[in-house]
């Protein structure tokens, strides 16, 4: 399973790539505007920052929503590193758009999935990544873990490439029931892949541990 975190923060970015277990970076334009990363150039700069930090693939998404403003962006943003990601929306001109790159052998992550139907057509237009958004599934009393239960079914069905890319993961948990279903990659914040860590059984062991060292040692 990959670990994606999902932040522009790079200083968050940093902590995770020296953990050693990130294997990829996301985000939106909502995280990029909560580090006050605003203006054109300012974005593409940043995104090619977060490409020096994390050694796996960075997704950065289009702001255009026609076909043609979104073949632009994502050339654009396709050119600035090798390991740049294009995420493009789940609409009628997206799906189109994702076809496009992955005929050209671009990367695409589409996003703001929140059905199997949808998950079905990403694939179909060759999508490296879908992203189903379990947090605001989750928000709207829908199970957003069944979403990845289903589009795990449907895509071992047919062998799709396509990798499930669980997104609007909140919390430790919903990285475990996505690794129990299969998930490929499991995007979140930080807490999400630090939470892992905890366990006071591990933290009384220690204690107790390098007590008894010190007791036969000092
Ligand atoms: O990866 C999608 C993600 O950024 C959305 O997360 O917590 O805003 O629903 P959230």
């Amino acid at each position: 399973m990959k670990f994606f975190i999902d932040t522009a923060n790079l200083d968050q970015i940093k902590e995770a790539q020296d953990l050693g277990v990130l294997d990829g970076v996301t985000t939106n334009p909502s995280l990029m505007a909560k580090e006050g990363i605003t203006g054109r150039e300012n974005i593409l700069n940043h995104y090619k920052k977060i490409c020096e930090i994390a050694t796996g693939d960075v997704s950065a998404e289009v702001i255009a929503t026609d076909y043609e403003g979104m073949i632009k962006e994502g050339e654009e943003l396709a050119a600035l590193h090798e390991r740049i990601v294009v995420k493009i929306p789940m609409i009628k001109d997206g799906v189109k758009a994702i076809k496009y790159f992955s005929d050209k052998g671009i990367k695409t992550n589409c996003t703001l999935v929140f059905s199997a139907g949808q998950a079905l057509l990403a694939a179909k237009a060759g999508a490296t990544y879908v992203s189903p958004f379990i947090g605001r599934l989750d928000d709207i009393s829908t199970d957003g873990l069944n979403l990845i239960a289903e589009i795990r079914l449907i895509y071992d069905n047919y062998n799709f490439e396509t990798e499930i890319l669980a997104a609007s993961v909140r919390h430790t948990m919903h990285v475990l029931e996505c690794a129990k279903i299969g998930s490929d990659v499991m995007t979140g914040p930080l807490s999400s892949i630090e939470g892992l860590l905890k366990h006071p059984l591990t933290d009384i062991g220690l204690e107790k541990f390098l007590a008894d060292y010190k007791k036969g040692n000092s």
